[in-house]
């Protein structure tokens, strides 16, 4: 019995020690991660935390947001979960987290990417230096020609009920990827119904905290995967997208109406040398570590 508190204190070291109490000379990272993925997978964003790890000397904080309270939740909230919903998750995680209180680098993996960038946006407690978007879909999507780790039967099921249903009140409610679907075809329909990108993207109405908050960014880095067969149109990755009307004409960044008509401040952040583009080739995520360390570690995680 006696031995029970000094056994609580050697815990209580052991912890303190070799916890997550790393001596932090980098800012500290969050990782969001895509579609068909979770948190913590060993082999995708576990080994990229090992990378950042590694690279930063081991003195950087590293967390990747898993949403929905459990791994399996986690790797569902991809498909299921509304980014409302997955974004009050993440930032009462960030809010209640001491090590992130003075801010952080975000990554974002495909759809993690807009979902950090809404981040930035909503949510006060989220200071985010750098914002590194690898693949995202700032613009939606119209086509997801490949998905990634689900059966190809459901994979079909997806595509159809996007196409034609992507609308509809339960369809937006329920399937993730139905709240970035962007129908070139169907402009105002897009806009009316999109209960999540048309919102962010200030597509409805403007909101001022949005155009405030994302200036607050000291880079918006967006990376772009020259051979992606997963993201439809690739520019999007570039905030760009397909002309009003058009689904093969495709419009940049500053050509589009967002831009043009300074709905979101993009155009200062421009201005402001914020904005980078960086393009790679091959598919979709297909990140080599020795580009990953020179071009965005090197760059901009050192900090
Ligand atoms: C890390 O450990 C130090 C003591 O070594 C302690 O003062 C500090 O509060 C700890 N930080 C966290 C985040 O646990
Ligand atoms: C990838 O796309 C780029 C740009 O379109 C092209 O130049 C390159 O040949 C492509 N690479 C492969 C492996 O298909």
């Amino acid at each position: 019995m006696r031995s029970t508190p000094i056994l609580l204190l050697i815990i209580v070291l052991i912890s303190t020690i070799y916890g997550n109490n790393v001596t932090q000379n980098y800012t500290p990272i969050v990782m969001w991660h895509g579609m068909g993925d979770s948190c913590c997978f060993p082999f995708s964003l576990g080994s990229i935390k090992k990378l950042l790890e590694r690279s930063l000397e081991n003195k950087v904080y590293v967390t990747s947001l898993e949403i929905g309270g459990s791994y399996v939740r986690d790797y569902e909230s991809g498909y299921f979960i509304h980014p409302d919903k997955q974004l009050q998750d993440a930032c009462n995680q960030i809010a209640n987290n001491k090590i992130l209180s003075n801010g952080f680098n975000a990554i974002g993996f495909s759809q993690g990417s807009q979902f950090l960038r809404a981040l930035v946006q909503r949510c006060p407690a989220a200071k985010v230096k750098n914002l590194i978007s690898l693949g995202g879909q700032h613009q939606g999507v119209y086509g997801l020609p490949n998905c990634p780790s689900l059966t190809t039967k459901s994979c079909e099921y997806f595509r159809e009920m996007l196409n034609y249903a992507a609308y509809t009140g339960w369809v937006q409610k329920r399937l993730v990827q139905a709240t970035y679907w962007h129908d070139p075809m169907n402009e105002n329909l897009y806009k009316s119904k999109s209960t999540f990108l048309a919102e962010i993207n200030n597509e409805r109405k403007i909101n001022q905290k949005y155009i405030d908050r994302l200036q607050k960014l000291e880079n918006f880095v967006m990376v772009k995967f020259w051979n992606d067969t997963i993201v439809q149109p690739v520019d999007t990755q570039w905030f760009g997208f397909y002309k009003p009307g058009s689904d093969s004409e495709t419009l940049t960044m500053e050509e589009s109406d967002i831009y043009t008509k300074d709905r979101l401040g993009l155009k200062k952040m421009k201005e402001d040398g914020k904005i980078k583009f960086i393009a790679v080739e091959g598919n979709h995520l297909q990140i080599k570590n020795d580009w990953f360390i020179a071009n965005i570690i090197d760059v901009y995680l050192k900090n």
